[in-house]
């Protein structure tokens, strides 16, 4: 079974307690399970990581880049969080890794919040990108990233 990568930034595992009025009050294991049983529905198996550390965020990126090649995984939906705005290295990691393909997931409509968040250094190496959608949004990444390159 090919796996699919749910990568999620710094921040991310406060979900459900973090500015709820923001992110909502679901947790970032129910996502991850919400994840999982949809991978699992669909006949990939799900791999979950989160990190608050960029260069565990760019390893994990660095193995499945390995996993893409072998033909083990699918791809990824990544959520950078603040890092989004800042890192050239996570966009350097995802063209470095050549073939890998990232679906960008923001929770929140960024480009209707503060101007720091318009611009993402991870778009422009991402093959897709869904904003704004709440936490459905990464079901709707997961689903987009096997309609575009699963062979389902
Ligand atoms: C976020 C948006 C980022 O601007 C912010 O720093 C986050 C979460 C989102 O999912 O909406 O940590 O990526």
């Amino acid at each position: 079974m090919k796996k699919i990568l749910i990568l999620n930034g710094p921040n991310l595992n406060l979900l459900g307690t973090r500015e709820p009025a923001q992110y909502g009050s679901t947790t970032l294991s129910d996502v991850e399970a919400m994840c999982k049983a949809e991978g699992a529905r669909i006949g990939y198996e799900v791999e979950c990581f989160q990190s608050n550390w960029e260069g565990a965020l760019l390893d994990k990126i660095h193995e499945y880049g390995r996993l893409f090649k072998s033909g083990d995984a699918l791809g990824c939906v990544f959520n950078p969080g603040a890092f989004t705005h800042t890192s050239i290295a996570l966009h350097d990691a995802i063209k470095g890794v050549d073939g890998l393909p990232v679906i960008e997931c923001h929770i929140s409509n960024v480009h209707a919040r503060e101007e720091f968040r318009h611009h993402s250094w991870v778009s422009p190496a991402a093959s897709g990108i869904v904003i704004g959608f709440g936490v459905d949004g990464y079901l709707i990444a997961l689903g987009g990233l096997v309609r575009k390159f699963g062979n389902r």
